[in-house]
Formats: structure tokens, C-alpha cells, sequence
């Protein structure tokens, strides 16, 4: 047995692999080949090392975490030293440098305060959401406890948070124990109609915010949303103007606004935080997979003063009472403010716009492929919607990627890029040449195949409500 083969029939045997269907790692039907399941025993930069040493380009960044590439040496070094000096300590009743250093920059930011922590993104969600509702409970208006989100809209998939994430495949099966927020258009600029812009389709959506917060926000919390690219929808991206029309409706209607940049905060979008470029700033902003670079589990969600004021009482059950038991853990701290580190040293914006513009020259090929409908891209994330008869687009897509080294997972048939930073889009062997050409001939590969299988009932490319499970 190979040394692949050895640990990935260990998995198999020990391991409960998230958002996968355990079957389909065996074989299917037919001798077509199970689900693959690839063995890493280190990563550098870009690249993933398998266990007999074949090395894998990282196309989605770990799952939308990791920044720099993998095992970036100032990373490293933080945790290295940050390790010599204090592992963990519980946050209530003590603090520690990391903790108040990271919460004191990601307010200088941000001009929000306050820098609740959690572990992942989910819990992320879960704090803003009570903290929202409980807060409107303190300043006696105990009704206020509904929510609204975008339709295909992602925000995690423990309990709470599934209320305001509107994809059936994570949610159906739980729909019993969800208290099911409302969900109002999204301002998906594919939606766009004869004529009409992005903007114009924001505006539209934003329309029918507008109707819905003037029947409901006596009931209503806040409003959550992707700012500009709802990701795991198979990325849905939108006019910046939407989230300019969210914040006047929100002061309005007197609704709290949360921003879930998990996934686009960081740089992703092209600005360190997406509301960035619409010139607000919301009541709540919820930070996780790139806060520290892809290394360690860490999220944060950031408020107002006014939110903050609304806790602050002589009783106790006023107060947020909160916690996870990591907490704040400030190994994942430092992490954090090693990232931060990086993006004031170096002009990671600027270079990454550079490397985008070259990118895109590489990717051309594929944007204008036959078969790719509403090629598209903000900041780092690209994304191309392939017309294709076959039901499994994705699963294939993933295979045939893999087979030639590079990680992408479709969703849908949404096929997209969000790579680590540190790819090099110069050169003929370099990554950024290696992650085009490689996308496009799996592109191919995975259409060829359309012969094989009985076509899917609609054939119209979308990615909505598709997952990247494959
Ligand atoms: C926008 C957004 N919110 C929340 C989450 C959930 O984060 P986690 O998987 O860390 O719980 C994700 C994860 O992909 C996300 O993309």
C-alpha cells in the first residue's frame, strides 16, 4: 500500500470529514472512482505536499482562509515566539498583550470597538446575532428579535447561524430546530435585466428591502449580509451601491446592520474590508478565516459604542454573557497581528491589484471559453458560470483538477479562483501560469465527459444553492 493509500484508509476508518457526503469516498457505481481524498503532510506558499511528495496548487486558499501562502515565515515566527511566552489563558477575569493589541488595531481600522472573539466564522454569526437582538431587548424593545438576510446568502452552519443562511442543502435537514429568518432578494448583479446595470440591479433589490423593513422593523434586529461577493452561493457579487442603500434603510428603520466579511475581509475584495468601498460602516462587522492568515482558528466580531453602552449595567443578566472556552486564545492573537504586521509593511493591496491585472491576461483564454457564462471578478476572487449538461459538474471538475495538481472545487456550476496572495502570475513556470493553464485544461477534461451521463434536468448554468461538496 502507498503512503497515500496507507493515510487515507486510516481517515476513512477515524475521521468524520466536514461538509462530505462519507459514501462517495468509495467507489461508485459503474467502477467510476470514489470521491478523492488527498493525504497532506506540509504546505509552503502556494503549493500542498502530498504524502509521496506530489505537490498540489492551493487554487481556493484552504477554503477561503489562508493570505500569504502557507507557512509564511512572519507567521511562523510569531506564533514561534508568541509560544515561548503564554499558550492560553482563559479571557474572563484576565487579558493578555495579544488580545488587547489586536483588539486595539482591528478598532483603529475599522472605527468600530469592542473586539468580541470567537473560534470560526459560525460563531462569529451567533455572537452578532444575540448581541444584536439582546441589545435591542436592553434599550426596552424586546420585540425586535427578527432577522433578515439575502436570498443564497451564507453565513455558517451551526444552528443559529443556519437561520439566516438560505442554502437548502445545509439547512433542510435541520429545518425543525431553525428559527427561520426572512429573506429578501439578493443584488446579484447576474440578475441583471435587459439594460439595466449592476447598480441598476442593486437598486432593485435594495427596492425591495425598503418594502419589506417598512412592514417589519418593529419586529426586526438587523439585516446580515456578504458585502459585495456572497461567496459560498457559488460568488454572487454585487454593486457596492447596495450596501449604501442597506445603511440608509438600517438608520431608518432603526435596524441594526451586520457586515459578514469572513470571507471577504482581509483584502480579498481589493480594499481591507469590503463596506470599504461603499464608504459605510455597519453596527456590527464579523472577522474570521483571513484574520490570521490561514494558520489558526480565530474570529471577531466588532461593534459601536451605542451597542456597547446597551450592556452596560449594574445587573448582571444585562451583560453579554458569552463565551467559548478559547476565547481570545492568543496564539491565534498574535497570528493576527502578524497579519496585520504584513499588510502595513508591505503594499499588499497595491500588489495584489497587480497581480490581478496579470492574472487576468493569463485567464483570458478561459473568459472568453465558449461555454463560461458571467465571467467575473472582485479584487481576488474570480468566477465563471460553465454552461454544462452534466449533473455532477462539480465533482468532475474537482477530479480532473486534481489529477493535474491543482485544488479548485467548483460550486455548482460556479467554477472559481480565490488563491493565496503569493501567487506569481510572471513566468512561464510560475504558479500563476501553471493555476491558468491548468484551469482551463481540466475545464476541457471535465466538458469531454458530457457524453458519459444522462444531462441534468436544467442545463442553465447557476450556482445558487449548490455547495462545493464534492
Ligand atoms: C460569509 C461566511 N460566513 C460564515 C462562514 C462560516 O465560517 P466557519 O466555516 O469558519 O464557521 C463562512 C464560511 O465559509 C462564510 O463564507
Amino acid at each position: 500500500m502507498s503512503l497515500n493509500d496507507d493515510w487515507r484508509a486510516r481517515s476513512l476508518r477515524a475521521v468524520w470529514h466536514p461538509c462530505t457526503q462519507m459514501k462517495l469516498h468509495e467507489g461508485q457505481p459503474g467502477g467510476r472512482p470514489g470521491l478523492p481524498l488527498v493525504p497532506v503532510v506540509r504546505a509552503e506558499g502556494v503549493w500542498l505536499h502530498d504524502a509521496e511528495g506530489r505537490r498540489i496548487l492551493d487554487g481556493i486558499s484552504s477554503w477561503w482562509v489562508n493570505l500569504f501562502g502557507h507557512n509564511h515565515p512572519a507567521l511562523r515566527e510569531a506564533l514561534v515566539d508568541q509560544l515561548g511566552r503564554l499558550d492560553h489563558v482563559m479571557l474572563a477575569g484576565f487579558t493578555h498583550p495579544p488580545v488587547v493589541e489586536l483588539s486595539e488595531r482591528l478598532g483603529a481600522l475599522t472605527g468600530l470597538g469592542h473586539a468580541f472573539y470567537g473560534s470560526d466564522g459560525a460563531s462569529a454569526t451567533e455572537i452578532a446575532l444575540k448581541m444584536s437582538a439582546h441589545a435591542w431587548r436592553n434599550q426596552g424593545e424586546p420585540d425586535k428579535t427578527r432577522f433578515v438576510g439575502l436570498a443564497g446568502g451564507y453565513h455558517g452552519e451551526t444552528v443559529g447561524a443556519l437561520a439566516v443562511t438560505d442554502l437548502g442543502i445545509f439547512r433542510d435537514a435541520y429545518a425543525p430546530l431553525v428559527r427561520l429568518a426572512a429573506t429578501v432578494d439578493s443584488p446579484d448583479a447576474r440578475g441583471a435585466r435587459a439594460g439595466e446595470s449592476a447598480a441598476d440591479v442593486a437598486e432593485r433589490a435594495a427596492a425591495a428591502l425598503a418594502v419589506w423593513l417598512e412592514a417589519n422593523h418593529a419586529q426586526t434586529a438587523a439585516v446580515i449580509l456578504e458585502p459585495l461577493v456572497q461567496c459560498a452561493s457559488g460568488m454572487a457579487m454585487h454593486d457596492p451601491v447596495y450596501m449604501r442603500r442597506v445603511r440608509e434603510l438600517c438608520d431608518r428603520w432603526r435596524v441594526h446592520l451586520v457586515l459578514d466579511e469572513i470571507a471577504v475581509g482581509f483584502g480579498r475584495t481589493g480594499t481591507l474590508f469590503a463596506h470599504q468601498q461603499a464608504g459605510i460602516r455597519p453596527d456590527f462587522l464579523c472577522l474570521s478565516k483571513g484574520l490570521t492568515g490561514g494558520m489558526l482558528p480565530l474570529s471577531a466580531v466588532l461593534t459601536t459604542d451605542a451597542v456597547y453602552r446597551a450592556f452596560w449595567d449594574d445587573e448582571v443578566a444585562r451583560g453579554f454573557l458569552h463565551s467559548h472556552s478559547y476565547t481570545g486564545n492568543p496564539l491565534a492573537c498574535r497570528a493576527a497581528l502578524a497579519v496585520l504586521d504584513l499588510f502595513e509593511r508591505e503594499a499588499v493591496l497595491a500588489r495584489n491589484r497587480e497581480t490581478a491585472a496579470a492574472l487576468d491576461a493569463r485567464l483570458a483564454p478561459l473568459h472568453a471559453h465558449p461555454r463560461v457564462r458571467h465571467a467575473r471578478r472582485t479584487g481576488m476572487i474570480w468566477a465563471w458560470d460553465i454552461d454544462t449538461t452534466l449533473p455532477d459538474f462539480a465533482r468532475r471538475y474537482g477530479r480532473a483538477a486534481l489529477e493535474r495538481g491543482l485544488l479548485l472545487r467548483p460550486i455548482g456550476r460556479t467554477l472559481y479562483l480565490m488563491p493565496p496572495y503569493a501567487i506569481d502570475p510572471a513566468g512561464e513556470d510560475g504558479s500563476g501560469a501553471f493555476l491558468a493553464r491548468t484551469a482551463l485544461e481540466a475545464l476541457e477534461a471535465t466538458l469531454a465527459q458530457e457524453g458519459e451521463v444522462a444531462p441534468a434536468p436544467s442545463a442553465a448554468p447557476s450556482g445558487t444553492g449548490a455547495i462545493d461538496a464534492v
